[in-house]
């Protein structure tokens, strides 16, 4: 349960990335010798990615947010014995259905009620055009999947969208395909991918909207730091600008551009946010950041942009109801198909806390600031709504509950202790 705070002041530091400990284990796994990270990110999603690769052979060492991988190299996975369990991760399902493409055996993977939902044609397509065998098991596009067994050829793939899954994927079939695969994307997504390869020692480029690997590289061990994760970041963001009296430090939040666009829209809103101590951290941007109370003021968030900030959106939301003036939300019909259908269920928990909000097909608008009231929070199992409802509350008259807290162990287990401890 969360209430109204008068107050919200501390020095904080939020779990490591989930996108960048992912591939850590992934590259690692496939990578020659030891890959060591600190900062791991201990939450479900990536203890997913650890169970998959163990289950392909590979010996992998976690104690909280330190994890040894013992890679076997390129081709030195095995084939696993059952279906593969991918949990929640829409990341570990679309990126690892890259590296079982290439692989000489046929596996299978799966996982809860929202990833059977999730579309995995994305990934197929272009698979596909790369000679692999990926089919989805029930022939709806969705998981379960199976996947791997034939050899693959390199492509150029213009994806029709800005999906960091989508491009990682294909990139990493790439490394089992003679020459050189690329991806065009309509607007740059995520690059860490291409940031951490290049570390592994991969033949990976970046021009512009294309990113393209050279096939068959020798990939080995790295030792990484894994910085916090600017979507956990996110919330105490929102949080130290609209509550009173809030000054908060958040240390050590990755800041690469593909992935900071809330900080900018932050900004745009009339929000006090510095950062300090600005540094790069394993081939990562990496900074503080401190945020006070500030009037905040709508704007359109729109375009390029929406890329940088896909899974701050709910947080967002939550900010803009706390603005005068009218904020919108356009191209971002990608929000319907992440852990909930983001537009709906943002729309319907704002609207339950009293805000003006109108659903549109590719975003919001969020109007009229009005003080909000607690409610309670329907999740549907999203831990991105859990948490950014959670951030709502502090500002909320009444109580705000929740019908699953649970949930945040996704992608930040402590997150309601951390929360309680400032307030
Ligand atoms: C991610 C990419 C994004 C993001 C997801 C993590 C990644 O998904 O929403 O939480 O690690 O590559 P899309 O590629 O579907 O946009």
């Amino acid at each position: 349960m969360i209430t109204k705070v008068n107050s919200l002041k501390g020095e904080i530091t939020v779990p490591g990335d989930k996108s960048i400990s992912h591939r850590g284990v992934m590259f690692g796994a496939i990578a020659e010798g030891i890959t060591e990270l600190t900062g791991f990110l201990d939450g479900a999603d990536c203890r997913s990615t650890i169970a998959c690769f163990r289950a392909m052979g590979i010996d992998i060492t976690q104690e909280h947010d330190h994890v040894v991988i013992h890679g076997k190299g390129l081709h030195g996975l095995t084939s696993p014995k059952r279906m593969l369990d991918v949990g929640n991760s829409g990341t570990t399902t679309r990126l690892i259905s890259g590296i079982l493409a290439g692989q000489p055996f046929v596996s299978s993977l799966n996982g809860d009620e929202s990833i059977q939902k999730r579309p995995m044609g994305r990934i197929i397509t272009p698979l596909t055009q790369m000679g692999a065998y990926i089919k989805s098991i029930k022939d709806n596009g969705c998981a379960p999947l199976e996947i791997g067994g034939t050899p693959l050829h390199s492509i150029h793939y213009d994806s029709p969208v800005a999906s960091a899954q989508v491009k990682s994927c294909v990139l990493l079939a790439g490394l089992y395909a003679d020459g050189i695969t690329s991806v065009t994307e309509p607007v740059i997504s995520r690059n860490h991918t291409e940031l951490m390869l290049k570390g592994f020692g991969a033949d990976i480029k970046s021009n512009g909207l294309t990113a393209s690997v050279q096939g068959n590289p020798r990939l080995i061990g790295q030792k990484i730091v894994v910085p916090g994760d600017i979507s956990s970041a996110a919330y105490f963001i929102v949080a130290g600008l609209i509550c009173p009296n809030a000054d908060l430090l958040i240390k050590n939040v990755n800041t690469n551009p593909t992935r900071a666009g809330i900080i900018q829209v932050a900004k745009d809103m009339g929000g006090n946010i510095e950062l300090l101590n600005n540094r790069i951290v394993s081939g990562e941007p990496v900074a503080d950041i401190h945020v006070t109370t500030s009037s905040l003021h709508g704007c359109e968030i729109s375009g390029d942009i929406i890329p940088t900030l896909i899974d701050e959106i709910p947080v967002i939301a939550v900010m803009a109801a706390c603005a005068s003036g009218t904020t919108t939300i356009k191209d971002a019909a990608e929000l319907k198909v992440k852990e909930s259908n983001r537009i709906e269920t943002v729309t319907e928990n704002l609207r339950n806390m009293g805000c003006d909000i109108t659903p549109t097909d590719d975003g919001m608008i969020i109007a009229n600031q009005k003080p909000l009231h607690g409610a309670l929070i329907k999740t549907y199992k999203d831990h991105r709504i859990a948490m950014s409802f959670a951030i709502a509350g502090l500002v909320a008259n009444g109580e705000t509950t929740f019908d699953n807290e649970n949930c945040c162990v996704i992608s930040y287990p402590n997150f309601f202790e951390t929360l309680k401890a400032l307030s």
